[in-house]
């Protein structure tokens, strides 16, 4: 049997611009897009969901996280973020904290047309971020 080979950074942006796709973003006209590697290998998508009431938006991100958490899968390595402007779209302040809770070691991968690809760390992304461990 083959070995599994693991899914590459451009193969994990092409599948949150694909997700993207799906954005419900009928307020900001933003579409987002995400694709959240798991630990296991699986990989989640998320668009970015918004509501007539702004606040009850949800970003791509956590739609990503949600998804995946409801099904059993709580452990991330990477995500991958698209939007439709083309350049960076960078993870809001919920999403870093959700990021931080289930991949506090992950890795954020941007992107924007002209400039190509950049990586983050989560923890770069939120500096002495508060998590899971804090609260035992
Ligand atoms: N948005 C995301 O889904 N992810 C991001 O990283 C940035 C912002 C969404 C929220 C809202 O629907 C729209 O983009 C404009 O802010």
């Amino acid at each position: 049997m083959a070995g599994k080979t693991e899914i590459t950074d451009m193969e994990l942006m092409a599948k949150a611009k694909e997700a993207m796709a799906q954005a419900y973003a009928p307020y900001s006209k933003f579409q987002v897009g995400a694709a959240l590697l798991a630990e296991n290998g699986q990989i989640f998508s998320g668009c970015n969901v918004e509501n007539a009431s702004y606040g009850g938006t949800i970003c791509a991100e956590r739609t990503a996280v949600v998804k995946a958490v409801s099904e059993g899968v709580r452990e991330f390595r990477k995500i991958a973020i698209a939007a439709s402007s083309g350049e960076y779209a960078s993870p809001c302040g919920i999403c870093r904290q959700v990021l931080f809770e289930f991949m506090p070691d992950g890795t954020v991968l941007l992107d924007s047309e002209k400039e190509g690809m950049k990586s983050f760390s989560v923890r770069e992304l939120l500096p002495f971020g508060f998590g899971p461990e804090d609260l035992r």
